[in-house]
C-alpha cells in the first residue's frame, strides 16, 4: 500500500467543513471524488465532482458510479448537513433534515461499506453533532436526526469489528461555517481546527470523537437538564 494513491469519496462538500476537508485531501496527495448539490470550483485532475442531492432518488446510483470511478474506497466522509427551526404549522422543514442528515448517511453507507468489506479495508467517518444528546425544542430534527446518525455509526463501527473497515462518528460544537448561524455559538472552532481533528481521525481511526472537549463536557450537563424538562 506504500505508494498507492489514497482514494476519498466527500459526500457534502461545496461548503464549509466538507470543502476545507476535501481541500485538505488534495493537498495531501489523495484522489477525491465530491457530491453535493453546487459545484465546488475545485479543478484539479485529482477531483471530480457529482452534483446529486442526497434525497434524490438516483442519489445511490450516482455514489455508485462516483465509487466505480475511483475504483476504490480508502475513506468516505459524510458532510451533508441541515439544520433548521422549528415551525409548528410546517414540519417539512423537520423532515427534510432527516432525510439529509439521516437518511443520506445511511444511503451512502449501504453503498460505500459492502465494497469495503469486500476489500477488508476502509475507513467511513459521519459528521454528527455534540446535539445528537440533547432534547431541542428548537430544532429537534436537528437534534433527531443526529441522535439517530451518532446511534447507527456507532452500531456500524461494532459490527465492522474485525472487517478491517472503521466507523468515525465526529461530533463537532459550533464550527464557524454557514451552518452555524445563530446568535449565541460558544467556544466557536474555526474551519481549520475542524480539519484537523479529521486529518487526526484518518491516522488515529477511533470510534468517537467530541469536539471542542469543554463544549462535549457542558452539552453533557445540558443534556441531563434538557432530559428532565425538554424546552
Ligand atoms: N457548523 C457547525 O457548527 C457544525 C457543528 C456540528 C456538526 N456539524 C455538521 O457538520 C456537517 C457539515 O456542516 P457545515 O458546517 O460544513 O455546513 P455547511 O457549510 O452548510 O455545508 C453543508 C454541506 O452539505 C451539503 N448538502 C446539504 N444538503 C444537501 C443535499 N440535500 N444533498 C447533497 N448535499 C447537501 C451542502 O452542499 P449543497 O448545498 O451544494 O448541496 C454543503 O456542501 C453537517 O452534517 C453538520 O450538521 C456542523
Amino acid at each position: 500500500m506504500a505508494d498507492r494513491v489514497r482514494c476519498a469519496v466527500v459526500v457534502g462538500n461545496s461548503d464549509g467543513i466538507g470543502l476545507a476537508f476535501t481541500r485538505r485531501l488534495l493537498a495531501d496527495g489523495w484522489r477525491v471524488a465530491g457530491l453535493s448539490r453546487r459545484e465546488n470550483g475545485i479543478n484539479v485532475p485529482t477531483y471530480t465532482h457529482h452534483t446529486v442531492d442526497v434525497t434524490s432518488p438516483d442519489y445511490s446510483e450516482v455514489l455508485g458510479k462516483a465509487v466505480d470511478e475511483l475504483g476504490r474506497v480508502d475513506l468516505c466522509v459524510y458532510a451533508a448537513g441541515i439544520g433548521e427551526p422549528v415551525d409548528l404549522a410546517d414540519l417539512d422543514a423537520q423532515t427534510r433534515t432527516f432525510e439529509v442528515n439521516l437518511m443520506g448517511a445511511v444511503r451512502t453507507v449501504a453503498v460505500v461499506v459492502p465494497t469495503m468489506v469486500a476489500a477488508g479495508d476502509g475507513h467511513l467517518i459521519g459528521l454528527s453533532s455534540l446535539a445528537d444528546r440533547l432534547v431541542s425544542g428548537d430544532a429537534p430534527g436537528y437534534a433527531g436526526s443526529k441522535a439517530g446518525l451518532s446511534s447507527y455509526l456507532m452500531g456500524l463501527a461494532a459490527a465492522l469489528r474485525g472487517h478491517g473497515v472503521h466507523v468515525t462518528t465526529v461530533r463537532f460544537g459550533f464550527v464557524d461555517t454557514k451552518m452555524a448561524k445563530g446568535p449565541v455559538r460558544p467556544l466557536m472552532m474555526p474551519v481549520e481546527r475542524a480539519v484537523e481533528v479529521l486529518t487526526r481521525c484518518v491516522r488515529t481511526r477511533p470510534v468517537l470523537v467530541s469536539r471542542p472537549r469543554r463544549m462535549a463536557l457542558l452539552t453533557s450537563a445540558l443534556t441531563t437538564l434538557t432530559r428532565l424538562r425538554p424546552r
